[in-house]
């Protein structure tokens, strides 16, 4: 694999690497132990959408690799005025040895990828956020162990997030039940024929009984603006809150890829609660993210990593 476009078109064994080197990268950084795997290598990240999480991970992720990435808002370069997606990828890929792109459309990644010499990540589009759901199986294995032993109930919007859920659980064989009000299922084509372990019910209660995780994401995605009052309304009996997390079990952990908006599709009792481990999640999006740019950046290709001495002391 040359890219990380979606995770549909990972192996498992394209997973088990990217986990496992986040692991070693983890503990290394838990124990002060430089990593700089990505000496002198430079990343360019281009933003049409906001961003907290992915941008600033990414860009303490490079430096902590010993490289260097440029935070680019497509509304300031010539994207901007009209130059192609093509031409941009094909100049980029004389400058960098990277891109990480967050866009409007799936498309525009995908033309990207398909003009640019170098690796492309997608860190969002409307379609997928793969790197935010490799980040999160990692928090699901630090707490429950094998992911492929778990059951994950997914509350809210068919959106980026649920779909790439979806084509996780179908690569990792994981027991996914997501509740959607209709209208909202995730995209047409990934549920079209749904292993008998990937569900979409109605009701969120039949969806959280014995589930292992509680997954959350806003009602109102980036650029469905226009959409927030009657998204609001369908939503409204899709909120996580005490007595759903009750509905689950004591054992549940409760995750959100943020930002939330708390008191809408998730209450603060529990987003701070004990259930809740969404800063954890949040803080394994850095170390999930060096590892792809590890592997795709890095002269090992996506196959095992790391020097020799460094796999010595993993
Ligand atoms: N979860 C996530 O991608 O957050 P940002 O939008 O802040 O990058
Ligand atoms: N579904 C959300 C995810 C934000 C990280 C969005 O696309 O806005």
């Amino acid at each position: 694999m040359r890219h990380l476009l979606r995770i549909g078109d990972l192996s498992v064994q394209d997973v088990e690497a990217i986990l496992t080197l986040a692991r070693v990268i983890k503990d290394k950084a838990k124990r002060g132990v430089q990593h700089r795997s990505l000496e002198g290598k430079v990343l360019a990240m281009i933003f049409e959408k906001p961003s907290t999480r992915t941008r600033v991970s990414f860009e303490v992720g490079m430096y902590q690799l010993g490289g260097l990435a440029l935070f680019i808002d497509a509304r300031t370069t010539q994207l901007g005025r009209g130059e192609t997606i093509a031409d941009t990828a094909r100049v980029l890929s004389r400058y960098v040895d990277g891109v990480m792109i967050r866009a409007n459309k799936h498309e525009t990644v995908e033309e990207f990828a398909a003009n640019s010499k170098v690796p492309v990540i997608n860190g969002l589009t409307d379609r997928f956020h793969p790197c935010q759901i490799l980040g999160d199986i990692l928090t699901v294995q630090e707490r429950w162990g094998d992911v492929r032993r778990t059951k994950v109930a997914y509350v809210g919007d068919g959106n980026n997030v649920a779909n790439s859920w979806i084509e996780a659980a179908k690569l990792m064989g994981f027991e996914l039940v997501l509740a959607c009000p209709e209208g909202y299922d995730p995209h047409a084509g990934l549920i079209a024929e749904l292993p008998p372990h990937i569900r979409i019910v109605r009701d969120p209660r039949e969806a959280v009984v014995g589930a292992h995780v509680i997954y959350t994401d806003v009602w109102v995605s980036m650029g469905q603006e226009a959409e927030e009052e009657e998204r609001k309304r369908v939503f409204a009996p899709y909120q996580v809150n005490d007595s759903l997390v009750k509905m689950a079990g004591p054992q549940v952990a409760v995750m959100h890829c943020l930002p939330a908006h708390r008191g809408l599709e998730i209450t603060d009792s529990v987003i701070d609660g004990p259930n809740s481990i969404v800063l954890d999640q949040a803080e394994n999006r850095l170390h999930v993210q060096k590892a792809i740019l590890e592997l795709l950046l890095g002269s090992h290709g996506l196959a095992p990593s790391g020097t020799r001495q460094e796999r010595q002391e993993a």
